[in-house]
Formats: structure tokens, C-alpha cells, sequence
């Protein structure tokens, strides 16, 4: 399975593995990573879930679409051209070893 490394909100990191097809919002909410809230469940709704991607790696996940773009200037902590809402970024074989930093705050 592919995995994901997190940075978490401390500074502490944690490596998860991933079922292809989850998101990373829904990966990092069912094995307890900290820091990702994941609130409207991947509705698109909450800006809960804001993770920034590893800068080598934005072109693997793709960037942000405008509406979720729309959706992280309301994040709690400021967007950047590495951001992504993590319940949009679906896992795959391709993103093995994914890393990913946490938002500081999401609520
Ligand atoms: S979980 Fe709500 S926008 Fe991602």
C-alpha cells in the first residue's frame, strides 16, 4: 500500500499507510493523525483538512482546482501555491511516499 508521510502540527511526523483510493483527509482522520480535522467529511465545505505538499511533489498531486483554491482562503492558517485540501487528493500506487505538512490550525 502506499504510504503517506505526515508532518504533524508539533513538528512530530508520522508515516501511515494508505488504501489506494482514500483520500488523504480520510486516511489521516481514521488512523489518528493529528492535526487534520476533516469536519464536512470531504464535502468541500470546511477548509479543515488543509495540508501543504512536499514542493516535489505538487506536480504528483496536482494543484488546487479554483474552487478549492476558493475554499483555502478561508482556511484558518494562509494558503500557499503548495496547498491543498487533503480530502482532494486521492491516494494511488503513484503517490507512494507522499509527504505532506499539517495546517497549524484548522479551526
Ligand atoms: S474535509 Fe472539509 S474541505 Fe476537506
Amino acid at each position: 500500500m502506499p504510504t503517506i508521510e505526515f508532518t504533524c502540527p508539533d513538528g512530530s511526523c508520522r508515516t501511515v499507510e494508505a488504501r489506494p483510493g482514500a483520500s488523504v483527509m480520510e486516511t489521516a482522520v481514521k488512523l489518528g493523525v493529528p492535526g487534520i480535522v476533516g469536519e464536512c467529511g470531504g464535502g468541500l465545505s470546511c477548509a479543515t483538512c488543509h495540508v501543504f505538499v512536499d514542493v516535489d511533489q505538487i506536480d504528483l498531486t496536482g494543484r488546487a482546482t479554483d474552487f478549492e483554491e476558493e475554499m483555502l482562503e478561508d482556511a484558518v492558517t494562509p494558503p500557499t501555491e503548495l496547498s491543498r485540501l487533503s480530502c482532494q487528493v486521492t491516494m494511488t500506487d503513484a503517490l507512494d511516499g507522499l509527504r505532506v505538512t499539517i495546517a497549524k490550525e484548522q479551526q
